[in-house]
């Protein structure tokens, strides 16, 4: 059983598994069969009541909680801890009958309907008052549950409406206007309102950036990502508060989607006790095992030192892709093994019973419609058998080789329309560093800017476009003080409000470069530039090209072909006791990877094709993870002996992984 909470710690001491329940969806002699079953899985967490508004409050201000207690009860019997939703993210009919203006309203002016979920504007003060009435009820009538380990605060935020743009909205985007300006003439420097006649002469003036004739103000629509991540992060901590003041003892989360555009994630980890996160890779995409390593990555690093769980994922298949591929006998179990590889200390699903109706009931559950007569029902029972065994895994760390330079402000202002190029996406940019350290397993963790890199013998920069003078003032101190980094074109461009730091690109980063970028030329699609090595080899870039003017670093490799033939690609530069490399265009992956290598130096483990490997330690051991994402078997030359902490059995030499098969080699002294 799950002991109380102490802040910065895992809430049990075990792995936390299982998933969503719906137990409004069924009546009480399936909830009996479900706590029995839930046991018989060796489920010890479910989360409850995160659609449960209209079943909880099914009139303004009457109240239903028999239910629900009786569920919690039921559970807590059967020793399953639960995850308690707060209800908000899908508000009853009644209340937008009576408030048809809590509806959210698209940039198009379009007004949405309710009959499906999240369809409240979060700045809606009717909204946000029936909101915090019944988390209030909540928490006040089952808060002292002994069933309750965690709070599940709404449900994926902005998931469905990352933007609002009705008057409500309006109304909250000026007030945060003033509180970030002051005054207007500071609004319109930031927004460089100059241009095309943008002046505003008062806060009461500006709008949401709804649909417009031409390209928008991109500080404009900066600020309103900002504004919006910022306002769905109000309304959590508003939530939280309340809950906090009522149970202090819980620890509190909100489920995030790993690299979700809409909210800053590192603004959002800050004001959570748990980070946790939904995953549904797709298992057609051959890509699917580096995403989710990259998104597991991201998720541990917004806090760093605690562990954190996946809240959903699916056992087999989900029903809202075009075709929705199954995943392989054991591709659950190994997908699951990622996430605690990565520094997950939970393995919950979307959901624990499959509903008879609605819009999910194809979606695939713990417990099919087919009821425990299944393959997929035997893994389960199998998971949960394996994970009960391995709680010792809640203490260990995962130990990063490096850093990748990840911020939310700047993926929003380098996708702005009006850039060199629209091709430049950020999560491509962030996927084709991340390529080659998957595939040579090395762990990265995901920093952002201004954070301390000091631990980190590498840092990678993709793109940074957006970067204030203190963020790459952070980065060359780092690199003065003998890191290595890696940096990237359309890196440094912009500061924070989107206005270009004039002189050659680079801005805060300039003297990094090792040379001027005194412009750039992007590439068309499927267009390719040869790069020449100053060692021979050749190689291709794509999307991109800088032209850079030698100063002061040294030339690794120049374009060897096209109209900017012989200017440099990719420059190395010491700067103080550093060393940056500064990559000009989007090297092929073998090119980068042969780069990346050399400034990672040697490691003890040679890579398997296939095998992803991952290392977590605790004071007293270290755990290392391998992971067969083939449909073949693998065999994986081990550096060490150790114990399969799967099977007991004593390894050493070449550990035989059959396909989907994963080993966690538990050894007494530290390894990389
Ligand atoms: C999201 C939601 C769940 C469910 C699943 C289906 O993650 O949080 O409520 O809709 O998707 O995949």
């Amino acid at each position: 059983m799950i002991s109380s909470w102490e802040p910065g710690t895992w809430p049990a001491p075990h792995v936390l598994y299982g998933g969503d329940y719906n137990p409004e969806q069924w009546s009480p002699p399936v909830w009996r069969e479900d706590a029995a079953l839930m046991r018989k899985a060796g489920v010890n967490l479910a989360t409850v009541g995160v659609f449960s508004w209209a079943r909880l409050e099914p009139a303004p201000g009457e109240y239903d909680f028999g239910w629900l207690t009786e569920v919690l009860d039921l559970l807590y019997d059967a020793g399953v801890g639960v995850a308690l939703g707060t209800p908000t993210a899908s508000p009853p009919p009644w209340l937008t009958v009576a408030h048809p203006d809590v509806l959210p309203v698209t940039d198009s002016g379009v007004r949405y309907s309710p009959g499906s979920r999240q369809h409240f504007c979060v700045h809606h003060p009717e909204y946000q008052a029936h909101a915090m009435r019944i988390v209030s009820e909540l928490a006040r009538r089952l808060g002292d549950h002994p069933a309750i380990r965690i709070w599940h605060v709404h449900n994926e935020f902005a998931c469905h409406v990352p933007q609002c743009f009705c008057d409500f909205s309006a109304a909250a985007f000026r007030t945060w206007l003033r509180e970030r300006y002051g005054n207007v003439e500071a609004m319109n420097e930031a927004w460089g309102a100059s241009f095309w006649s943008q002046r505003y002469r008062d806060f009461d003036e500006v709008l949401p950036p709804r649909v417009v004739p031409a390209l928008p103000n991109p500080g404009h629509h900066l600020d309103y990502r900002r504004f919006s991540s910022d306002s769905y992060l109000a309304q959590y901590i508003a939530e939280r508060d309340l809950l906090r003041s009522v149970t202090s003892h819980i620890p509190i989360t909100t489920n995030y989607m790993g690299f979700f555009k809409p909210l800053d994630y590192f603004a959002w980890a800050r004001e959570q006790d748990l980070c946790s996160t939904d995953n549904y890779p797709d298992p057609a995409d051959p890509d699917s095992p580096m995403l989710t390593a990259m998104h597991y990555d991201l998720i541990r690093s917004l806090k760093k030192d605690v562990p954190w769980t996946v809240m959903e994922q699916t056992t087999f298949r989900v029903n809202w892709r075009p075709v929705n591929a199954a995943k392989v006998p054991g591709e659950m179990r190994r997908g699951s093994y990622q996430a605690l590889a990565r520094g997950a200390a939970g393995i919950l699903f979307f959901q624990w019973r499959a509903s008879a109706a609605g819009t999910e009931k194809f979606h695939s559950a713990m417990l099919g419609h087919a009821g425990t007569a299944t393959p997929g029902w035997r893994e389960v029972i199998e998971l949960g058998e394996e994970l009960h065994r391995l709680g010792e895994l809640t203490t260990a760390t995962v130990a990063a080789d490096c850093a990748i330079l990840f911020s939310w402000p700047n993926w929003w202002a380098v996708e702005q329309i009006g850039q060199p190029s629209a091709e430049l996406r950020m999560l491509e940019q962030v996927r084709w560093m991340y390529r080659p350290l998957f595939e040579a397993g090395v762990t990265a963790d995901f920093a952002a800017p201004g954070e301390d890199l000091s631990a980190y013998p590498v840092v990678l920069v993709p793109s940074l476009y957006l970067l204030t003078e203190a963020e790459g003032a952070s980065l060359r101190r780092y690199v003065e003080n003998g890191g290595t980094a890696v940096i990237s074109f359309w890196s440094g461009i912009v500061d924070e409000h989107d206005r270009v730091h004039l002189g050659p690109y680079g801005g805060p980063l300039r003297e990094l470069i090792g040379g001027d970028v005194v412009d750039v030329a992007p590439l068309q699609p499927g267009q390719t530039v040869e790069v020449a090595w100053t060692d021979g080899r050749r190689s291709a870039g794509t999307l991109w090209q800088d032209l850079v003017d030698e100063s002061g670093g040294e030339v690794l490799a120049r374009y060897a072909a096209g109209p900017w033939a012989g200017y440099p690609a990719v420059l190395s530069k010491q700067a103080g006791a550093g060393r940056t490399v500064y990559v000009g265009t989007r090297l092929d992956t073998a090119a980068l990877g042969g780069l990346l290598a050399q400034v990672l130096g040697e490691r003890d483990a040679q890579p398997t094709a296939g095998v992803e490997r991952v290392v977590r330690r605790t004071a007293g051991a270290s755990y290392e993870f391998l992971i067969n994402h083939r449909g073949e078997p693998a065999s994986v030359p081990l550096a060490a002996a150790g114990q399969d902490l799967l099977s007991g059995a004593t390894v050493s030499g070449r550990l035989e992984l059959p396909p989907q098969g994963v080993s966690i080699v538990r050894r007494e002294t530290e390894r990389r």
